[in-house]
């Protein structure tokens, strides 16, 4: 065996020279991956013995692409189209032998190959404009020419996978290694030293192309679909240019288009707020001074309460396998919730979504019970009953009665104390937040709610558990509407604002979707059902002018078919697409009047400022009191949460981007204007007097409990 570097190394076996890449964890296109892997197919091509070279990868996967903490540094050679471009000049048939996840750059580099092998579990896709690029080696260029134009651009543009089967069947795979894959592959490359010459490459294909060279219609079709998904996004129609390119260009212009287009977006504030995202989601795993790893899996859980919220947990659990008991008193409550249950999923099978076997499998893991001695095996409970905290404490002393020692004690509240809660029970250290989103199957977030004195050890589990249900995660401290809710306000409080001075809903809303928001403030609102807030606001003696007549006047939203706007069944945009109800709006001036105030028009600009800066100053006050460990999990828990776009990296990393001075002035200007609700926080203003960044901050933050920590070892 010769080591060409400290990841590549370079064997013969027989007649055939297998390159071994190990470069965990992913065996990313690093500089020295490049480097050495190029040196290696050099070797290799000197051998005289050597008559066809594999190329196999070491660790959890085959390379899943390019190594994207070398993005946005000056590029050094050689550069993964020079490697991928050594490799389909050898005169030697060079094999990928893949397994894992071929992604990105490594599937560029499959296609390189004159053969491309994998085992059945492997699979392969273009994630890169979830970074807010396309694939920049060639991906574009050399896929159309093997699954077709339309399949390409689907899989580009949504950067979904596609199984080894799936891989086979459109001809992207010659071969699925039913056995150990090393062996396979030499097998595979052993019936290529007789093969005919010249080798194949893929850049010469052409059969795909020509059908559709010159045809217009079709990337218009595209762009018209794809723009419309991409909501903002505008790597998926670069990437739809690029594939234009292949198909009416000669190989090496198209390629040198691909290479304009991505360059050019690898410096956009896209993919610089997509990248940065990449890496605070997983940041979120990571606690100091808690291991989140190697945690047991979760076996048995019990969920208790089983309405709307109940019911989403409890499928979220079986969706990941794990049986759950759900629990409610009622036994009609219990027997409404099941039949809601097995609806969901039947809806599902009915879109194709799942199989009617995968429903009956579901619903198999699910058992429902009137007794909350049923918590007893349960690894993991999670309350779900009723906003109250009298109940819930009861809830709480009665599991506390009978859950197993070491068992999660979680409650899904989001506004009460659960430091109270958890005062029920003689184990307060088992007791954790798990504050899912509604609906609770479909949304990713899960705010992990450590209170003072949660044990790290179910800090870790509940962690572990999130990600085990396919949620994402983020640990979070307590205070009154935690991370998520807390933000929310300030822009709620907001909204509500401007339309007393000036605005109207459609254009809030239109603001904030122009923004890249999926729904706006207000359509949200009617969606949700206005007399939830009409609701607690009555409880905690508050008022609302515009909210409270709209409810007063039965208007609770898309249920009752008006709300801030107006639902008609027989839209032919949708019976949920709201419209503007001038009756609203003349409402609206009149609770303005009423109030003393004068009406001021305001421009976009105006309102999204005033929208977004104080969730920005709110956010800098969580941060500021230790409430979230890092300003890059208040981005995760907002993108994932709430629906801010991804391709703005979240509220702290907007303001980062805009500048921390800026945001901070025009707070200023706010205040002096608007009064004290717009004060700068304190973070906010001593970060912009030193001109730095949230991301800095945390970065200090982080290095001075390192410090601490190595102090105390
Ligand atoms: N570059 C650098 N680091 C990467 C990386 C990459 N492409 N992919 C993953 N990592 C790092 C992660 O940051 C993480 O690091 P930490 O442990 O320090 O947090 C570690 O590898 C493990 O990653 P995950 O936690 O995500 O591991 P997983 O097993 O859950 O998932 C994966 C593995 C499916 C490969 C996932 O990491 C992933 O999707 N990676 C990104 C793949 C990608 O986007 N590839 C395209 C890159 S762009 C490109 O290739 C452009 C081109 O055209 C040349």
């Amino acid at each position: 065996m010769t080591r060409i570097n400290e990841i590549v190394t370079l064997a013969r076996q027989g007649n055939v020279s297998v390159v071994t890449l190990n470069n965990p964890p992913v065996n990313a296109l690093s500089h020295a991956l490049r480097e050495g892997l190029l040196n290696a197919i050099a070797h290799a091509g000197r051998d005289k013995e050597s008559a066809a070279i594999v190329i196999v990868c070491e660790g959890q996967t085959f390379v899943a692409g390019a190594d994207i903490t070398e993005f946005g540094k000056p590029p050094k050679d050689p550069r993964i189209n020079a490697v991928i471009s050594a490799i389909e000049e050898s005169p030697k048939p060079v094999v990928a032998a893949m397994h894992g996840t071929v992604l990105g750059g490594g599937l560029e580099l499959a296609l390189g190959c004159h053969y491309r092998i994998a085992v059945p579990s492997a699979r392969f896709g273009f994630p890169e404009v979830n970074l807010g690029i396309i694939p920049g080696a060639g991906g574009t260029q050399r896929l159309p020419r093997i699954v077709g134009v339309e399949r390409a651009i689907e899989m580009i543009t949504s950067a979904s996978q596609i199984s080894a089967a799936q891989a086979r069947e459109a001809g992207l795979l010659d071969e699925v290694v039913l056995g150990e894959l090393l062996a396979g592959a030499l097998a595979f490359a052993q019936k290529l030293v007789t093969e005919n010459r010249p080798l194949k490459r893929v850049r010469d294909r052409d059969e795909m192309l020509k059908p559709v060279r010159g045809n217009t219609e079709l990337f218009a079709k595209a762009r018209q679909s794809v723009g419309r998904k991409a909501r903002g996004l505008k790597a998926p129609l670069a990437a739809i240019d690029a594939i234009e390119a292949a198909v009416n260009l000669p190989f090496e212009q198209a390629l040198q288009r691909e290479r304009e287009i991505i360059m050019a977006q690898v410096g956009s504030d896209q993919s610089k707020a997509l990248r940065y995202f990449f890496f605070a989601e997983r940041e979120a795993a990571k606690i100091p001074g808690v291991d989140t790893s190697n945690q047991p899996k979760v076996m048995q859980a019990a969920v208790i309460g089983a309405g709307t919220m109940g019911g989403g947990i409890a499928m979220s659990f079986a969706n990941a396998g794990i049986a759950v008991t759900l629990i409610d008193v009622s036994e009609q409550a219990l027997e409404k919730g099941i039949g809601i249950i097995q609806k969901n999923y039947e809806n599902t099978a009915k879109r194709g979504g799942m199989s009617e076997a995968d429903v009956g499998k579901r619903m198999g893991l699910i058992t429902p019970s009137t007794k909350l001695a049923d918590v007893a095996g349960a690894e993991v409970i999670v309350e779900a009953v009723f906003e109250n905290t009298q109940l819930k404490k009861t809830v709480f002393a009665e599991i506390d009665r009978h859950a197993q020692p070491g068992a999660i004690l979680g409650t899904n509240t989001s506004t009460l104390d659960i430091d109270d809660i958890a005062s029920a029970t003689k184990r307060p250290e088992s007791v954790i937040g798990l504050h899912f989103f509604s609906p609770a199957n479909v949304m990713k977030l899960l705010e992990v709610v450590r209170t003072g004195k949660t044990a790290p050890a179910i800090v870790a589990r509940s962690m572990a558990l999130g990600r085990q249900m396919r949620k994402v995660p983020v640990l979070v401290g307590t205070c009154d509407g935690f991370v998520g809710n807390r933000i929310l306000r300030a822009r709620s409080k907001q909204a509500e604002q401007i339309i007393m001075y000036g605005g109207f809903p459609h254009q809030v809303d239109g603001v904030l979707q122009e923004f890249g928001f999926p729904m706006g403030v207000f359509a949200m609102g009617d969606m949700a059902g206005l007399d939830i807030g009409w609701r607690i606001r009555q409880e905690r003696g508050l008022k609302s002018p515009v909210a409270d007549a709209l409810c007063e006047m039965g208007r609770l939203g898309q249920k009752t078919g008006a709300g801030y706007y107006r639902y008609d069944p027989q839209n032919p945009a949708g019976a949920r697409t709201p419209i503007v109800d001038p009756m609203v709006n003349e409402l609206i001036v009149k609770a303005s009047n009423d109030a003393g105030i004068e009406r001021k028009e305001m421009n976009n600009d105006l309102v999204r400022e005033r929208l977004l800066y104080p969730m920005i100053n709110e956010a800098a006050k969580i941060l500021e009191e230790g409430v979230a460990l890092r300003a890059s999990d208040i981005d995760v828990i907002w993108i994932y949460g709430y629906g801010w776009p991804r391709y703005r990296g979240g509220p702290m990393h907007y303001a980062d981007a805009i500048g921390l001075r800026a945001v901070r002035d025009r707070l200023r200007e706010f205040e002096r204007e608007f009064g004290e609700a717009f004060k700068p926080a304190a973070l906010l203003d001593r970060l912009a007097d030193e001109d730095k960044t949230f991301a800095e901050y945390t970065a200090e933050v982080k290095a001075g409990a390192a410090k601490l920590e190595s102090a105390a070892a």
